[in-house]
């Protein structure tokens, strides 16, 4: 004995002086702060999601300090009030382990088998006793007598106990024989699969038991009936599937348990029955669809976030409860006036009525939920309710107005559909933070001496006037509260879009009526049930009866008739569609060589009966077109006609006028051959007078 004693000591100067790593231990509880005066908890947190198993170690210097081999330390009182935080950092330097595989005492046992003893070290944070590198598995048990701390058990007095740098996979009983003072035991982190129904029988000292992080899939129903003094456990990240109804029977102080990332399914009614201190719950993240909150009076925190409850049973003192993450359509429970924070975001919920039972509510969520209305009927006992989350619900109804919640401060309305709620001003006006964006919000009223000083308004239906009342005695939006692009008749102001209409909800209303007789129409057009589908449930009807029927029903005559009655429909349905299909595609072909013809643009993604009215239109406004021309022309022609007209008139009366002067023509000449005749009958008579002959030449 006495050489190994050096050995390890001189192997603890070694790496005092060599050995560059020290191990820190990273806290593996977050911050989990529980006062164990009553009633005064005050923050939960759960564990880190991330904590895979393993610990984190890091490479960091700076140690020093001697190693006590003795187990013994004084063990001064220790103070359970105010705040702990578990797992702070724990830096130690140069330990080892000290399996001391060697039979001794005197006498060489033929029998027994080999010894594996572990001895701890003191920590100076939280535990006084600290077992590093243990690695025990149900082989090791079976073939090894497994000792922990000295022989002498009277020695073995530490009360805080934790394990580093270690595995176990089976917890062995002689463990809590050997340390029987233990208050505090630390098990986290040990890929512990399996606990030996006594490992716990000696252990009435435990207060604290953290068994987290952990592969624990069951455990046995008395594991736990002897820790009589246990306060504290923790299960987090086991593979837990139920807790036996017993279980807790012999642990009537337990006041904080902790069952979160199991696969815990349902929990018993009466599981804790005896349980009449248990004040904080969480079994986060597992898949319970059932746990009769109300059967444990005394909880006053509780956390069941993430399950698959979907009724939740309010037990008659909690004070603040997460139930959010569920399929919760129905709370129920008796009057509870402690209830200060109900977290229901993420259920089924589709009424509110239960809130009447829950006047001291200062917090509550119900976003992501069902409702569709909020009426001051449900709130009208709340005495200082601040805060309202409903925000992703199918509000179409808001009604705060006739009496609103004087202490309201926040009020989440975000993602709903409502439209009207000018009648909510008395409760909008009071308000600090008022979230409104995501709605379809056509006008909003708020007093002069309003007290909003956040007001999201963006993503609704706004009228512009009123709009621009709101804002000149409202905050100014804030810069992700903002609309970017509007709706065709609608306009961007003050990075809102809103609509300018004299009578903005009989515009709305008009609206609606035609986008809904739109929509309809469509949905009549789309056929709910065609054809197609007919054939093909047919099909795949007479699919089955070929597979299934052939080896099931092959005696059934009348059935095989109806079979083959069906088989030859199906057959001429079948043709029939196919010939359709042709006639089709056909179509579809004319159709594009049509949009071709007319150089149209083939809309890819539309229906073809779509491109077909493409081309009808087309036709139709060019058809149109070549009417206004052809008129166009016709009215050209009859001007023309009419001007020929006019100038053939005007040709007729020329030629009379020319006419007239040929004839006057005439006339002139026959007067003028008169008058010469008349002058040459003169001339003539002057002739015969030879004295006038000159004159006349
Ligand atoms: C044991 O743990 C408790 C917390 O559970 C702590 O208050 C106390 O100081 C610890 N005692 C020692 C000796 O480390
Ligand atoms: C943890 O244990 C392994 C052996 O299982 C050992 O090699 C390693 O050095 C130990 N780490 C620390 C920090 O003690
Ligand atoms: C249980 O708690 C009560 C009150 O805190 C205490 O008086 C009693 O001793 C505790 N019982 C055990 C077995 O520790
Ligand atoms: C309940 O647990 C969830 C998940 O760990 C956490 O996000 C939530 O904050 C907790 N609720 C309360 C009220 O502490
Ligand atoms: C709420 O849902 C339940 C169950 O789905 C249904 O029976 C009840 O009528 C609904 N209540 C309201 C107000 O819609
Ligand atoms: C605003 O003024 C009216 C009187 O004009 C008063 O009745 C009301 O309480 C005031 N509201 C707030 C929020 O101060």
């Amino acid at each position: 004995m006495c050489w190994i004693r050096r050995a390890v000591t001189l192997i603890g100067v070694f790496l005092f002086i060599c050995s560059s790593d020290v191990a820190v231990v990273s806290a593996q509880y977050g911050e989990y702060y529980y006062s164990q005066i009553p009633r005064k908890i005050t923050t939960i947190r759960p564990h880190q999601p991330s904590y895979g198993g393993q610990q984190a170690y890091e490479a960091q210097r700076g140690y020093g300090g001697l190693q006590s081999l003795q187990g013994q330390q004084s063990q001064g009182q220790q103070s359970y009030g105010g705040h702990q935080a578990f797992g702070a950092q724990q830096s130690y330097g140069g330990h080892q382990s000290y399996p001391d595989q060697q039979s001794y005492r005197g006498q060489p046992n033929i029998n027994a088998k080999p010894r594996l003893q572990y001895r701890c070290r003191e920590d100076n944070q939280q535990y006084d006793c600290v077992f590093y590198d243990v690695h025990i598995n149900a082989q090791t048990l079976a073939t090894h007598d497994v000792i922990f701390g000295f022989d002498d058990v009277t020695l073995n007095s530490q009360k805080n106990v934790t394990f580093k740098n270690s595995t176990m996979r089976t917890l062995p009983e002689t463990f809590l024989r050997s340390f029987g003072q233990v208050e505090l035991l630390n098990l986290n982190d040990l890929q512990i699969e399996e606990v030996e129904s006594n490992a716990f029988e000696t252990a009435n000292t435990i207060q604290k038991l953290h068994m987290s992080f952990n592969a624990i899939r069951y455990l046995p129903p008395n594991a736990f009936q002897n820790l009589r003094s246990l306060t504290e456990l923790l299960l987090d990240r086991n593979m837990l599937k139920n807790l036996p109804r017993t279980m807790f029977y012999g642990t009537p102080n337990l006041t904080v348990l902790s069952i979160s990332n199991n696969n815990l399914e349902l929990i018993e009614d009466g599981t804790f029955q005896a349980n009449s201190a248990l004040q904080l719950l969480e079994m986060v993240s597992n898949k319970l669809t059932h746990f009769d909150l109300s059967r444990v009076p005394s909880l006053y925190h509780g956390n069941f976030s993430f399950n698959q409850l979907t009724t939740l049973a309010l037990p008659v003192s909690v004070e603040s409860l997460d139930a959010s993450h569920n399929r919760i359509n129905v709370v129920r429970g008796p009057e509870n006036e402690n209830l200060f924070l109900l977290k229901l975001q993420h259920n089924n919920l589709n009424d509110t009525a239960w809130l009447l039972s829950y006047p001291g509510l200062i917090e509550v969520d119900l976003s992501y939920n069902e409702l569709e209305k909020i009426t001051f009927r449900h709130f009208v006992n709340m005495k200082r309710l601040q805060r309202l989350y409903v925000s992703n619900n199918r509000l179409v109804a808001l009604n705060l107005g006739n009496g609103p919640i004087p202490t309201l401060n926040v009020l989440d309305l975000s993602y709903n559909h409502l439209v009207h709620v000018e009648r909510n001003q008395a409760q909008f006006d009071t308000v600090e933070y008022l979230n409104l964006h995501h709605n379809s919000i056509v006008t909003l009223k708020l007093a002069s001496n309003h007290s909003v000083k956040v007001l999201t308004l963006s993503h609704n239906d706004w009228d512009c006037k009123n709009l621009r009342e709101l804002l000149e005695i409202t905050p100014p939006p804030t810069a992700s509260d903002r609309d970017q692009s509007c709706k065709i008749d609608y306009q961007l102001e003050h990075n809102l879009c809103c609509k300018e209409s004299e009578k903005p909800y009989l515009d709305r209303l008009i609206q609606y009526i035609l986008e809904t007789t739109a929509a309809e129409k469509l949905q009549r057009a789309q056929g709910r049930c065609s054809a197609e589908d007919a054939i093909t449930s047919v099909q795949s009807l007479s699919h089955f009866i070929t597979e299934k029927g052939g080896e099931q029903l092959p005696s059934n005559q009348q059935l095989q008739a109806e079979v083959k009655v069906l088989d030859t429909e199906v057959h001429s349905l079948t043709n029939q569609q196919t010939q359709l299909e042709h006639l089709l595609q056909n179509l579809h072909t004319e159709i594009d060589a049509n949009l071709r013809l007319y150089r149209l643009q083939k809309d890819g993604l539309a229906r073809p009966s779509d491109n077909l009215k493409k081309v009808f239109t087309h036709l139709k406004e060019r058809h149109a077109f070549k009417l206004r021309e052809s008129q166009a022309r016709r009215g050209e022609a009859n001007s023309k006609q009419s001007e020929t007209e006019t100038l053939e008139q005007e040709n007729i009366a020329l030629q009379t006028q020319l006419d007239n002067r040929k004839e006057v023509l005439n006339q002139l000449k026959q007067e003028t051959t008169l008058k010469r005749k008349k002058v040459k009958m003169l001339e003539a008579k002057k002739n015969r007078n030879p004295d006038t002959r000159h004159i006349t030449k």
